[in-house]
C-alpha cells in the first residue's frame, strides 16, 4: 500500500486501506502489549515468590529456633539454599521472551533451509574466453513447475552475430526463453549450448557475464545517473559513460536536468519518466559491451521516434554480436536475421521478415494489423 499509494488513491480505496491498516495496527498493538506485559511481569512475580519463600522460612525457622529444634545458623544456611535453588528458575523466566522469539525465528530459518538447492556447478566448469555467440536450443523442454510444460521440443539455431527477434502475444513465453538462456531456471529436458558448450557445463557467473540485458522493468538504484550507467562496467570513465549515453539517446535529456549527470535518482527513480529509465538501462548495456545482447521489450516505454534512433544505435552496437530482441513494434525488428514467432510456448513460425510476410501466416497478420489497422484477429494455431 505504501509503494502503491497512487493506485490506492486513484481507485478511491483510501478508507478501506485505512481500515485495513487500523486492523493490523490493532493486532500488533494487542500482541505487542501482551508480550511486553508478560515479559515485564515475570521478573517481579519471580522475586515476589522468592520473597514469600524468605518470609515463610523466617517464620517457620523463627518458631523452630524458639523451640530450640534448630540453630539460628541453620536458617541462614536454608535461605542460602533456597536462593541457589530459585536463581536458575529466575534466569529461565528472564529469558523466556528470548526463547519465544527464538522459536519464531527458527521457524523462518528452517523454512529457508528447506528450500531446494540450486543445481551445483560442474567441478570442471568450462569457460569461453572469447565467445563468438553461436546459440543453439536442442529439443528444449521446460515448465515453471515440475508438472506443467510451457515450452516443448524447442529448436533454435542462432549463428554468431545474428540478430534474432522474438515476437508473439503476451504470455507466449518470450521472456521465459531468455530466462532459460541465462540459466535462471533449469531445463526439464534437452539442452542449450553456446559456441557448442552446454550451459550446464559453464559457471553461472561466466555464462551471465557474456550477456548484456535490458529488460522491460528497469532497475535503477538510489544514486546519480552517472553511477547508474557506470554500473554496466567496472572502472568506466566519465567519457565512456557519456558516449554510452549518447549512443542510447539519453545524453540530451540528461543534460536538460538541472544537475545533469550528477542528478540523484530517488529510491523508486520516480523523478524521471519510464521511457527515460529505459534509456538509462540501454546506456548501461551499451557501456557493458557484452558478447550477446538481450533486449526484452527494452524500448516499450519510449516514443516511436526515439525508438527508431535507439534502433539505429543498437544496429551499430549489434554489428557482429549475437542479439536477441523482443519487441512489440514490428517496425523495429524488420531487419533481424531471424524472426521467431512464438505462441503458447512454441515457435509457430520462423524466418526473415520477407519470408514470413510471403508465408502470410500469423506474423503477416500481426504486421499488417500494426500498419493498416486491419487485422483478421484470428487466433494463431499453435504448433
Ligand atoms: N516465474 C514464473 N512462475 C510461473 N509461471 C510463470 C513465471 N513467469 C512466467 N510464467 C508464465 O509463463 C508464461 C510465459 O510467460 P513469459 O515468458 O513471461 O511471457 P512473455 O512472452 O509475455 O514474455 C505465462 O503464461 C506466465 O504466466
Ligand atoms: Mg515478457
Amino acid at each position: 500500500m505504501y509503494t502503491g499509494h497512487k493506485i490506492v488513491k486513484a481507485f478511491g480505496h483510501e478508507n478501506r486501506s485505512v481500515a485495513e491498516f487500523n486492523e493490523m495496527n490493532e493486532k500488533l498493538y494487542e500482541s505487542g502489549w501482551r508480550a511486553q506485559f508478560v515479559s515485564g511481569i515475570i521478573m517481579p512475580i519471580m522475586s515476589l515468590i522468592g520473597n514469600i519463600g524468605y518470609v515463610f522460612v523466617s517464620i517457620v525457622g523463627g518458631i523452630l529456633v524458639t523451640k530450640r529444634a534448630i540453630e539460628f545458623g541453620d536458617i541462614l544456611a536454608f535461605i542460602q539454599y533456597t536462593r541457589q535453588f530459585t536463581m536458575p528458575i529466575t534466569q529461565l523466566a528472564n529469558i523466556s521472551n528470548v526463547i519465544q522469539s527464538t522459536i519464531a525465528s527458527a521457524e523462518r530459518v528452517f523454512e529457508l533451509l528447506d528450500e531446494e538447492e540450486q543445481v551445483p556447478e560442474a567441478n570442471d566448469a568450462k569457460s569461453i574466453a572469447s565467445p563468438r555467440g553461436a546459440v543453439r536450443f536442442d529439443n528444449v523442454k521446460f515448465g515453471y513447475s515440475a508438472d506443467t510444460v510451457l515450452i516443448d521440443h524447442m529448436n533454435i539455431d542462432v549463428k554468431p552475430g545474428q540478430t534474432v527477434a522474438i515476437v508473439g502475444p503476451t504470455g507466449a513465453g518470450k521472456t521465459t526463453l531468455i530466462n532459460l538462456l541465462m540459466r535462471f531456471y533449469e531445463l526439464h529436458d534437452g539442452r542449450i549450448t553456446i559456441d557448442g558448450v552446454p550451459i550446464e557445463d559453464m559457471r553461472r557467473s561466466g555464462l551471465r557475464r557474456m550477456f548484456g540485458m535490458v529488460l522491460q522493468d528497469t532497475w535503477l538504484f538510489n544514486g546519480t545517473i552517472l553511477d547508474n550507467i557506470a554500473y554496466g562496467r567496472e572502472g568506466a570513465t566519465e567519457d565512456e559513460v557519456v558516449s554510452a549515453a549518447r549512443a542510447a539517446h539519453a545524453d540530451h535529456f540528461i543534460r536538460t536536468l538541472p544537475d545533469g549527470y550528477e542528478t540523484v535518482l530517488n529510491e523508486e527513480a520516480s523523478n524521471i519518466s519510464q521511457g527515460q529509465k529505459q534509456l538509462l538501462t540501454i546506456a548501461r548495456a551499451i557501456l557493458a559491451d557484452p558478447s550477446i545482447l538481450i533486449l526484452d521489450e527494452a524500448t516499450s516505454s519510449v516514443d516511436t521516434r526515439t525508438e527508431v534512433y535507439i534502433q539505429k544505435a543498437m544496429n551499430e552496437l549489434m554489428e557482429g554480436r549475437t542479439s536477441f530482441v523482443i519487441a512489440h513494434r514490428l517496425s523495429t525488428i524488420r531487419d533481424a536475421d531471424l524472426i521467431l514467432v512464438m505462441n503458447k510456448g512454441s515457435i509457430i513460425e520462423q524466418g526473415t521478415h520477407e519470408e514470413l510476410l510471403a508465408a502470410g501466416g500469423f506474423y503477416a497478420d500481426l504486421y499488417n494489423s500494426q500498419f493498416t489497422g486491419k487485422a483478421s484477429l484470428s487466433e494463431p494455431s499453435a504448433g
